[in-house]
């Protein structure tokens, strides 16, 4: 069957009565439901991307805390918001986050913008963001389609697109579009990640307890835990690195800040660098590293152990090696702080965990 038939086939009102009522009687007490201000509701929307509601909340509260608005946003020290976000991952975001919200600041009198086209022309607002911010805190009926709207709209519809294709995306803004209540759509979009979030999970979803069941094909035709359709990625590369918690006679230590582009950038690190495997050893391989690229001979102790960090794309595995430098670095490759100043600056978690390590 078609898509426009399917479409006619469902009572869209009575939908979204059932959802918005559900949503309205159920709805979590979370700390970016508290109001709408659309300066919140944004930060809030960019670290649920890729993150869940439990590990946000205490981001997002220490987050408004130190950055309550978007003029203190827009001036504050980007190392101290990298700091905000340490360990929530796809830093990017943050940084195009700051951009934007200097924009807004500067061209837009502190105003977040309430259209599609100058909110979304926003640096890093790509349509997931546009359409959430603007039906939450301004109340438009524009959908916000992301991977748990998928899996719900997927099941009413009896969907087999797979959501792996970018393509099928837009399929579901169409849908979410037909759907969405011109009345409430800050509680209709909400109610769709709410349930994604509570009923319609990916392995077991709570059928009996859904407020829509009546609606749902899958649920009908019994086949919601075959749906969505999910592609599986390419195997994630291997990388094997080694790094070093690298002090001086002084009980100071050594750190390098990554290049502005590319994966984690401009976060703080230890030493480190991407190992050969059936080369020299790991260790010697790290201290040819020191001494080419930061003018450092040290001595490098026995490995500590080994960390692993599993990115989307990418798998690290860290030896991790604690070493003493022999002489004063003649480079500026790496920064020497206190242990008090190193514990001010952003490191990504694997860098984290090498600190943890040597902590105990
Ligand atoms: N996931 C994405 N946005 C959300 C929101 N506003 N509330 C709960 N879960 C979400």
């Amino acid at each position: 069957m078609d898509l426009e038939k399917k479409l006619e086939q469902k009572n869209i009102k009575q939908f979204q009565e059932d959802l918005i009522s559900w949503y309205e009687r159920e709805k979590r007490d979370l700390p970016w439901r508290s109001d709408s201000d659309p300066y919140k509701v944004w930060v809030s929307e960019v670290m649920l991307q890729q993150t869940r509601v439990d590990t946000v909340i205490p981001y997002f509260n220490n987050f408004i805390e130190q950055f309550p608005n978007v003029a203190a946003l827009a001036e504050a020290d980007e190392e101290k918001v990298l700091k905000a976000w340490e360990g929530l991952g796809y830093y990017s975001r943050v940084r195009n986050l700051q951009s934007a919200v200097k924009e807004v600041h500067e061209q837009y009198g502190g105003v977040v913008p309430s259209t599609k086209e100058e909110f979304g022309g926003l640096k890093g607002v790509g349509p997931y963001t546009r359409g959430a911010v603007l039906s939450i805190a301004y109340n438009q009926p524009i959908p916000a389609v992301d991977g748990n709207v998928m899996r719900v709209m997927s099941r009413i519809l009896s969907i087999w697109d797979d959501i792996a294709k970018p393509k099928t995306k837009s399929t579901f803004e169409k849908i979410v579009a037909a759907f969405i209540s011109k009345d409430k759509p800050s509680e209709f979009n909400q109610g769709l990640m709410e349930l994604g979030a509570v009923i319609c999970t990916p392995k077991s979803p709570m059928c009996l307890h859904c407020p829509v069941r009546e609606h749902c094909s899958a649920f009908a035709e019994g086949c919601e835990k075959e749906l969505p359709v999910k592609s599986k990625k390419k195997k994630p590369a291997l990388k094997s690195l080694a790094a070093v918690v690298l002090t001086d006679e002084e009980g100071c230590f050594y750190i390098h800040k990554r290049p502005e582009r590319g994966l984690l950038a401009n976060l703080w690190e230890f030493p480190n660098t991407e190992t050969i495997k059936s080369l020299k050893p790991e260790r010697e391989q790290l201290a040819a590293f020191l001494k080419e690229q930061a003018g450092v001979e040290a001595e490098i102790g026995p490995l500590e152990g080994v960390v692993e960090h599993v990115f989307t794309h990418l798998v690290w595995n860290i030896s991790v090696f604690f070493g003493k430098t022999l002489h004063k670095p003649n480079h500026s490759y790496l920064k020497k702080v206190t242990k008090e100043e190193l514990e001010q600056y952003a490191f990504p978690v694997s860098h984290q965990k090498i600190w943890n390590m040597y902590m105990k």
